[in-house]
């Protein structure tokens, strides 16, 4: 029999779940402030009502219909004909995203121990306290042994929540955790937002500047939207293979990506006001350094520097935790569908090798590692191609497929369940997949390599 979710909150909470990750507690606040600020928060949005939801409900509709790995589904919807390569673009697209994320999820617990422990707070001889936090991130992350073993511990708690299965793994897991996640990020806001001078934060994450809308901007809010809600890459094609008959897929469609947003949302109200607070807005909000040494920085002026601090970075790990085992999934899936294997052999042969493949992205950090591909880090590679070219294309195919190949009936009878869902937004959503998603993904990557 094939695996079910059991209940309603358990579809949402895994869902949401794999939505919510490192690409909203991390990327986000780094995609803003690199791209205008509210001006940004506002292009995104749009991104996500019109083109996200969309492109999820073809992925929802695509998997529950063909209640199979994203490869099987397409076999299964259009025997003989080569849709299936979509699904397998999907599946070595997430195993890419794998390993490289793995080792950002280790970097995140790495940082939650070394809170507790105090040591990530130790002044580090001779260096201002931002030197010392950059100091101290190049000997996390950038070190030979302490990343990789933090990186094998994420490896292993993966392993132990995936044998669990889909019901007794991934969603009790994600029912416990993701009300957590909701309960920090919650209690961080009002630390952030009682902080002297929040409100110069606030108003740059929230008055927009229109001028600041131009086209580069547009195709970063749209390539976060998708890498944010997990679209693309067979994640939701997988999931939605466990959704029970029952499941409405339009509304659990929108409440994933609303809480999806909401996240991103109250990441924001906890970064900016804090950033601003204490005077730290500037370069040293780029990227990585933003999570882990702005933040530090910002911990470090607060009282119980290592309370909020582990907290914080308990909460990235959760985050990081409920999307790798949805990334882990699509290849589980895959293995146990196509190869008719146990569960727990294809759990070992998809994690068993990212020991090796991560620790691969790991070592090509540091800096005199010849792990390079045209002159980028093994690590970087990967994030490139997989989510700025995989994905993109990934989507752009299972577009065209639900809206131009899958028989129309086939959609409808999904978003309504038979029939017997009124479904008043079919035709609009319909007209998003078929009109509105394909050339607006076609103008990202066109813009993006031209
Ligand atoms: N959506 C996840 C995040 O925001 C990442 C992810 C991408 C998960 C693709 C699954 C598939 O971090």
């Amino acid at each position: 029999m094939k695996a079910k979710f059991s209940s309603k909150i358990g579809i949402v909470a895994a869902t949401v779940g794999s939505a919510v990750g490192l690409g909203n507690v991390w990327r986000f606040p780094a995609e803003v402030q690199e791209n205008g600020g509210a001006a940004f928060l506002l292009v995104y949005i749009a991104c996500v009502f019109l083109l996200g939801i969309p492109v999820m409900l073809s992925e929802f509709s695509l998997g529950r219909e063909g209640g199979a790995d994203a490869v099987g589904t397409f076999r299964k919807l259009s025997p003989g004909r080569p849709w299936w390569l979509t699904g397998l673009l999907g599946v070595l697209a997430s195993y890419m995203i794998l390993c490289f994320y793995m080792v950002v999820a280790g970097w995140t617990f790495e940082y939650m121990i070394q809170s507790v422990t105090g040591n990530l707070y130790a002044p580090v001889d001779g260096m201002d306290a931002a030197g010392g936090f950059t100091t101290r991130m190049q000997q996390y992350i950038e070190g030979d042994i302490a990343p990789l073993i933090y990186t094998f511990i994420m490896i292993a708690l993966n392993l132990a929540i995936l044998l669990g299965g889909v019901q007794k793994g991934i969603e009790r897991i994600s029912n416990v955790l993701m009300p957590i996640l909701f309960l920090l990020l919650v209690i961080f806001c009002c630390v952030s937002l009682s902080l002297p001078g929040a409100s110069g934060g606030l108003k740059y994450f929230f008055s927009p500047d229109f001028s600041k809308i131009t086209p580069t901007v547009i195709i970063n809010a749209l390539g976060q939207a998708f890498f944010s809600l997990s679209l693309g890459m067979g994640v939701l094609i997988t999931y939605a293979s466990y959704f029970p008959s029952s499941a409405k897929l339009t509304k659990t469609a929108f409440t994933v990506s609303v809480l999806d947003l909401l996240v991103a949302l109250m990441m924001g109200i906890i970064i900016f006001p804090a950033v601003v607070s204490f005077g730290l807005e500037g370069e040293s909000l780029r990227g990585l350094t933003l999570v882990f040494v702005t933040l530090p920085e910002v911990f470090n002026r607060m009282e119980l520097t290592e309370l909020w601090s582990a907290l914080f970075f308990f909460t990235l790990s959760v985050a990081a935790i409920t999307s790798t085992i949805s990334i882990a999934e699509v290849s589980v899936a895959f293995f146990q569908d196509r190869f008719k294997m146990s569960r727990v052999k294809a759990c070992l042969s998809v994690l068993l090798p990212t020991v090796l493949f991560s620790t691969m992205c790991s070592m090509s950090l540091s800096s005199d590692s010849s792990l390079t591909i045209g002159g980028k880090t093994l690590f970087d590679f990967l994030d490139m191609v997989a989510t700025n070219i995989m994905l993109p294309v990934g989507s752009l195919l299972m577009c065209i497929y639900a809206g131009w190949v899958a028989p129309r009936s086939l959609m409808i009878r999904q978003f309504t369940n038979d029939g017997t869902l009124r479904g008043h937004l079919s035709g609009f959503i319909m007209f998003c997949i078929k009109y509105v998603a394909p050339p607006a993904i076609i103008a990202i990557f066109v813009t993006t390599f031209l």
